[in-house]
């Protein structure tokens, strides 16, 4: 497995791009299930998850076509002839993502088999809402050997009221609706930019829908889609990660190519820390040389505090004078990272749902292990302010969404390298975020 070795102490400065939101491109590229012909997806970005998915599709028979040299970020993807509609156990248990199949395969080929996730390492993520939206939808689910098998001749549009807010829930669902018959209409959706871009493409692929952006979509259903051609969005978590190691390590960085408008309750949030940003159209420059002050954020559903910040977040709280408290709302075991912070030297407290931050304490290095793919940014970010070295174990965590995670963060002075174990155990299977 390999492993991150950072020196902390360096300023950061220079300018870092972003790279396509993954929680974008994954659903993006389900979406192709939904048409035989050609889905053209920009600015996919290359990470592991991304992987899986490729394979899960090609598994079913999806024809990929991978851009090369400057079009290294474009798929293409052709669902022309889709033989084996399942998305197996080895894929889902690495990837939770892998659910979002299930819409659109019983939607487009009158059934799916996908595999239930498995353990997983930010608390019981159920897909009960899928399910019982499809069921709404009229598709018959039975549950056998570990799998979720969905039939239907063709889906009928309904009524579908999310008990609660999920996001890839909303859209699984948001896809299957776009072939059935009649309309649709769904309550208390999500709201979160990666919903709103994968119903821009879908919209591009024919689909016929209402209300894009807010919490009641109404889907008229249609009898096909067609190809088409997108650019996914910047990933505002990956932003947002550098933002923040920006105002912890005391140089000057410059965010290109990220999209501000996505990250309003983090910026505001760094404003009243007192982090210096400037921000433009399609830039955050932050500017890390202030004291910080504490301050407390509670995660919520999109257009709050994003679940996928909190880690890194909490990183900051350690750097502030003075107690911040985090409160997690969406997930229940997404602490995981406050243990290996505490190692390093922070003083946090967990209680419940809440942590509390007492800062400002130095870092030192240390080994420390990722637990999950937004835990492991969190302790890249400690890392870089921490005194000495500090080696972070199960990489392969940030390698599921971070794009060239080291040589962004090397090109702005940061001392980063990898490291490879000489005889590498098998990474052990947690799907995450
Ligand atoms: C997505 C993101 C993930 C982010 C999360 C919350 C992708 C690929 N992943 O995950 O990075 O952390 O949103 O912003 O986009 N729930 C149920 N039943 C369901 C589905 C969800 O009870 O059927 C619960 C979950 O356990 C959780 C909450 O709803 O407590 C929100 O989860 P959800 O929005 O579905 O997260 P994901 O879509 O899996």
């Amino acid at each position: 497995m390999d492993k991150l070795v950072i020196r902390g102490g360096n300023p950061l400065l220079g300018t870092i791009r972003v790279s396509g939101a993954k929680n974008a491109a994954l659903p993006a590229m389900a979406a192709a299930l939904l048409t035989e012909e050609p889905v053209i997806l920009e600015n996919i970005p290359q990470v592991r998850d991304i992987i899986t998915e490729r394979n899960l599709l090609a598994a079913m028979g999806a024809e990929v076509e991978l851009g090369y040299g400057r079009a290294q970020h474009r798929t293409t993807l052709c669902c022309r002839h889709l033989v084996n509609p399942e998305a197996s156990y080895e894929l889902v248990k690495t990837m939770r993502a892998s659910t979002l199949v299930l819409g659109p395969l019983v939607a487009r080929t009158g059934e799916a088999r996908v595999s239930l996730p498995g353990g997983c390492a930010i608390g019981a993520r159920p897909i009960d809402l899928h399910i019982k939206g499809l069921e709404k939808l009229g598709a018959e689910i039975t549950q056998e050997h570990g799998y979720i098998k969905a039939q239907a001749k063709r889906l009928k549009g309904a009524h579908i009221v999310f008990e609660k807010i999920t996001v890839t829930g909303t859209e699984d669902l948001l896809m299957a609706a776009t072939l059935a018959d009649g309309d649709t209409v769904m309550e208390n959706c999500a709201r979160e930019p990666e919903v709103t871009d994968l119903a821009n493409l879908l919209v591009k692929m024919g689909a016929r829908i209402d209300g894009i952006g807010t919490s009641t979509l109404k889907i008229h259903g249609v009898e096909k889609l067609h190809g088409a051609k997108h650019r996914i969005i910047p990933d505002r978590i990956e932003a947002g990660t550098f933002i923040i190691a920006g105002a912890l390590t005391g140089g000057d960085l410059m965010i290109q190519g990220c999209d501000p408008s996505h990250l309003g309750a983090l910026l505001s949030k760094l404003e009243e820390n007192g982090v210096k940003l400037r921000v433009n159209s399609d830039t955050v420059r932050v500017m890390g040389d202030s004291q910080l002050k504490p301050s407390d954020i509670t995660t919520e559903e999109y257009p709050g505090f994003p679940t996928d910040m909190q880690a890194q977040y909490m990183t900051l709280a350690t750097q502030c004078e003075g107690t911040s408290v985090v409160v997690e709302n969406i997930f229940e075991n997404r602490f995981m990272h406050a243990q290996e912070l505490v190692r390093m030297g922070a003083n946090i407290k967990i209680e419940g749902r809440r942590a509390i931050v007492r800062g400002r304490t130095p870092l030192s290095g240390a080994a420390v292990q990722a637990s999950d793919l937004r835990a492991s940014a969190s302790l890249v970010i400690a890392a870089l302010v921490a005194e000495g070295e500090t080696i972070i174990d199960r990489v392969y965590h940030i390698d599921r969404g971070y794009e060239h995670i080291e040589e962004k963060l090397r090109n702005v002075g940061a001392e980063i390298k990898r490291i490879g174990e000489l005889f590498p155990r098998k990474a052990s299977p947690v799907a995450v975020s």
